[in-house]
């Protein structure tokens, strides 16, 4: 498998590259604060139970990309449960990856690459794709759709989770803040809730970026024909994060 970055990228210390781009999102700022706020919000560890849960009906799959992978809590639940596959982390925030490649030094069959996903090359080379909360921050969404369809073998999954409803940022906030303060009281509702309090920094930009147009709003009918039309054949379909996002098991035709 090639995972070249194409020639308009710039080189990064590590030997891998990421494209020259601002984000509307400032992901290494969000990263700090990232995993922090997941482990402690009930939505987001739902997420990662369905994901568990997906293992159970595909087989082995010997070589996995975790695309957008973030600080690489997808990349994870995949190289416990499959030790013996080769699992590949895209993802072209320095922060991010960095987190990402310090929580996960004690596994030995992750790469990772520090790389967006346009910028990665590779046709029909892998048996499972996971793309979690990451295809409404790219550029030109359908053409990335198209490029994760690449990257697959005829019959690969995509196990895709998308964003696709307007971030109410206060909604949030108030989710979070009353499971918080059940769980851990109000002096530890405010402890955890200020330590994160980045996260909401960067779902307000979300919010912006979305009314903008610079990210992808969609219903679940609207992702489910673009995933169509990128190639792929739906095998399963619910609605997820609190009616936020969709969630898409498919294989590529
Ligand atoms: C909300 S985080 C999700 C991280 C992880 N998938 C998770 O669910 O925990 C979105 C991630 O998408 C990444 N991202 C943004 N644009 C991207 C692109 N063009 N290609 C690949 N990843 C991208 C960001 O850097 C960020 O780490």
């Amino acid at each position: 498998m090639s995972l070249n970055a194409k020639k308009d990228v710039t080189p990064i210390a590590d030997g891998f590259s990421r494209p020259n781009q601002t984000a509307p999102t400032d992901w290494s700022a969000y990263s700090s604060a990232y995993d922090l706020l997941s482990m402690h919000n009930p939505a987001y560890q739902a997420l990662m139970q369905d994901f568990s849960a997906f293992f159970a009906t595909i087989e082995v799959p010997q070589r996995i990309y975790d695309v957008g992978g973030g600080t690489g809590n997808y990349t994870e639940i995949a190289a416990r449960a499959y030790p013996g596959s080769e699992i590949y982390l895209i993802e072209p925030d320095t922060s991010m990856i960095r987190s990402a490649r310090s929580k996960l030094a004690a596994y030995d069959n992750i790469r990772f690459h520090n790389l967006a996903l346009e910028d990665v090359k590779g046709t029909d080379a892998c048996d499972l794709v996971i793309c979690v909360h990451a295809l409404y921050a790219m550029p030109e969404q359908m053409q990335r759709l198209g490029d994760l369809h690449r990257l697959l073998k005829p019959g690969g999954y995509l196990y895709l989770i998308d964003l696709g409803r307007r971030m109410n940022v206060a909604d949030w906030r108030k989710y979070l803040f009353s499971e918080l303060r059940r769980r851990h009281g109000l002096i530890g509702a405010l402890r955890i809730f200020w330590q994160g309090r980045e996260v909401a920094k960067q779902n307000k930009a979300i919010c912006e970026a979305q009314e903008s147009g610079t990210y992808w709003m969609h219903s679940a009918a609207e992702l489910v024909s673009a995933v169509r039309n990128a190639g792929f054949e739906i095998i399963s379909q619910k609605t997820v994060y609190r009616g936020y996002s969709d969630l898409l098991v498919c294989r590529a035709k």
